[in-house]
């Protein structure tokens, strides 16, 4: 298995090195796996003027799957939007049709008391967001920004059509399936035609999962209940920008963004894995970062592109296992546990692992 490794900006390269860590080890361990790596985002602007230059592109084809950091940086904020970081990750997620992310909050119980929400609302937390991730107001034509009647006007298109609407709900109640059986479509259809179709295939979809239970709610909506009372969602499926934004929010649920992974799949399980926050300029290069998310990530490629259920168990029981012996990143750290840098958290994954 050949991985394409993308560190990116920020944080980037300091959360990637932990997990490459850990592959390392398990390839010392006999897993066959090779690993090259290729600049994105702002380091893909700096080093070729693109944020996703080509022989990034060709790399991440070739290669069975991607490892992702993370992209962007306030030096990159004046470029042209076309070279702008994000512009660079969007395009690899278009180019390789990796349309259903999904993001999982799962709450380690003796991280309760870092999440900003009571204990008792989230102990025992374990939801999935399908969030699709190729369509929406976020590639949708036209978009712009022009001059209509003497002032300046912007404009985004939220659009889907019915087989991608489709392809993502077979995704998620496949999911589902494996999970509580419960799946919650999430749009905003007492206002958007977008959102009407969208429950509409959903609906359709739904015919044949008869052991999945299907609910809808409006996204105002689920962004309240997700604080209200995160454990009445199994698995939730949306749009790609009410998916950006609930899952954002449902990140701190689980104590902190810098604990959850993401796996973002094409139809035949390919995935790119990334943690789903961002760069984080702010710590970078201090080696302060949280690199759970990312060998998480690794976990989750191991689950879903390798098909190779025990090392991801033996990925994730490591990283229960630090957490349980009370190392911390900054992030997740509240009083009477140990404080740790990043690469002594991947060190700690390695040794348990
Ligand atoms: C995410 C991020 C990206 C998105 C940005 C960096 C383009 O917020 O992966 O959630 O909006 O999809
Ligand atoms: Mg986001």
């Amino acid at each position: 298995m050949k991985i394409a490794v993308l560190p990116g900006d920020g944080i980037g390269p300091e959360i990637v090195a932990q997990a490459v860590k850990l592959l390392e080890v398990l390839r010392a361990d006999g897993a066959k796996i090779e690993m090259e790596t290729a600049p994105i985002g702002g380091a893909g602007y700096d080093a070729a003027g693109d944020p996703l230059p080509e022989a990034t592109l060709k790399l991440a084809r070739e290669a069975d799957t991607v490892l992702l950091g993370a992209v962007g940086g306030p030096q990159y904020d004046t470029l042209d939007r076309p070279l702008r970081p994000e512009r660079g990750l969007l395009r690899i997620r278009k180019e390789l049709n990796l349309f259903a992310n999904l993001r999982p909050a799962l709450l380690y119980p003796e991280l309760a008391g870092a999440s900003s929400l009571k204990p008792e609302v989230v102990s025992g937390l374990d939801l999935m967001i399908v969030r699709e991730l190729t369509g929406d107001v976020y590639f949708g034509q036209p978009r712009g920004i022009e001059v209509r009647n003497g002032e300046r006007v912007g404009f985004n298109t939220m659009l889907y059509s019915e087989s991608e609407v489709r392809r993502v709900a077979h995704v998620a109640f496949g999911i589902a399936m494996k999970r509580g059986r419960k799946l919650c479509s999430v749009e905003k259809a007492n206002v958007l035609e977008c959102s009407e179709l969208w429950k509409e295939v959903m609906i359709e979809v739904s015919k044949d999962y008869p052991e999945v239970a299907l609910s809808h709610m409006y996204v105002d909506n689920a962004a309240m209940q997700l604080i209200r009372a995160p454990k009445q969602f199994d698995t939730i499926v949306t749009g790609n920008i009410f998916g950006d934004i609930l899952s954002d929010a449902a990140s701190m649920l689980s104590g902190s963004i810098g604990m959850l992974p993401s796996a973002s799949l094409d139809e035949h399980n390919k995935g790119m894995y990334e943690p789903i926050h961002g760069s984080a300029p702010d710590i970078a290069g201090k080696n302060l970062a949280n690199p759970l998310a990312t060998i998480l990530s690794v976990a989750m490629m191991y689950r879903y592109t390798f098909a190779d259920l025990a090392t991801a168990d033996r990925i994730e029981n490591a990283v229960k296992k630090v957490i349980a012996q009370g190392l911390r990143t900054g992030d997740i750290w509240t009083e009477g546990t140990q404080k740790v840098s990043c690469s002594a958290m991947g060190d700690a994954v390695v040794k348990a692992l």
